[in-house]
């Protein structure tokens, strides 16, 4: 296959075309029906290894990389948390970074401060790949969210979406957001409170690519959309926890919110949530954070391979 993947870092879900994310979306369209049958005839990847160094905590990522990483032959190393690293001992982010670059052939970074994963990039001859970086960006996550939309609309564009929450330190909605400059919504509702607006340059990225965007109430768009994609409030990354005490469950989707909605609707959450999806959400037709969460595996699958060439 020519692809343009060989190699590659995955920073930002803007360092992607359609054409690069359509071709990812095949291979796990393949993956997936592969795993379906009982799982991967060949292990296009024996022999790798894939560098798990999760700065910060995970459960979604970290293990869906490593289940993708050993279903294609690969090994894995890596830390959850500094601890037990010699960063305890006052080691530098760049030195662990060179490490690891000399033990893997991948490294997936996960860490609070924004831009780690380019500067480690910038440091490894390996291929980095963004696992979160600050409030910053999550391509994999968007990648995921992506592909999920396709499998329930059958298309990505043309759509009417809301995205709720917290747009302001969610990478997640953030790299959602973006994601939404490359497949272009028919309409895009912004529900959050006003202290968790999203950030000056996702504003400025969906104005650039002409997406059509407003800010609006949860009740008053759950019967316009054909995605209400929920996020958590990210407590850990408010500078000031009386900030958080203001904002915090100022929504919840509940099941007879839903009532109205269109029979096309599809709730998703990157997850984890907190209280924002109430539990009467999830034995309904709408709710699909749960397959999201489960196209982790086929989709870092097929990202891994296009990546390292399997
Ligand atoms: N969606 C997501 O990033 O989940 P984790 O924080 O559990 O990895």
């Amino acid at each position: 296959m020519a692809s343009g993947w060989r190699g590659r870092d995955v920073i930002s879900i803007l360092d992607f075309t359609r054409g690069e994310l359509e071709e990812l979306f095949l291979e796990a369209d393949k993956v997936k029906m592969a795993l379906r049958r009982g799982g991967l005839q060949r292990r296009p990847l024996e022999g790798k290894l894939v560098a798990l160094a999760f700065f910060e905590p995970s459960t979604r990522t970290r293990m869906s990389f490593e289940a993708a990483a050993k279903r294609l032959g690969a090994g894995t190393i890596g830390f959850t948390g500094p601890e037990g690293t010699s960063v305890e001992k006052g080691e530098n982010l760049a030195d662990t970074i060179r490490m690891l670059d000399a033990y893997a052939d991948l490294i997936v970074i996960r860490h609070r401060y924004e831009g780690s994963a380019l500067y480690a990039a910038e440091i490894a001859e390996a291929p980095v790949v963004n696992g979160g970086d600050g409030r910053q960006h999550h391509p994999t996550q968007a990648m995921i969210d992506l592909y999920t939309v396709r499998e329930a609309h059958g298309r990505v564009e043309g759509l009417d979406y809301a995205v709720v929450g917290d747009l302001r330190y969610g990478r997640a909605a953030a790299s959602f957001m973006l994601a939404l400059t490359i497949f272009r919504p028919r309409r895009l509702y912004l529900v959050y409170p006003p202290q968790l607006a999203p950030r000056r340059e996702v504003v400025s990225a969906l104005e650039r690519a002409g997406v059509r965007f407003e800010r609006a109430e949860l009740e008053e768009v759950i019967g316009e959309v054909d995605v209400l994609y929920v996020t958590r409030i990210q407590r850990e990354r408010f500078p000031d926890p009386e900030e958080y005490e203001r904002v915090r469950g100022s929504y919840r989707v509940t099941a007879s919110m839903l009532e109205g909605a269109r029979d096309s609707l599809v709730v998703l959450h990157p997850l984890p949530r907190v209280d924002e999806i109430d539990h009467s959400v999830d034995s309904t037709r709408h709710a699909w954070y749960f397959r999201q969460a489960r196209n982790g595996v086929p989709v870092r699958m097929a990202l891994l391979k296009l990546i390292l060439g399997g």
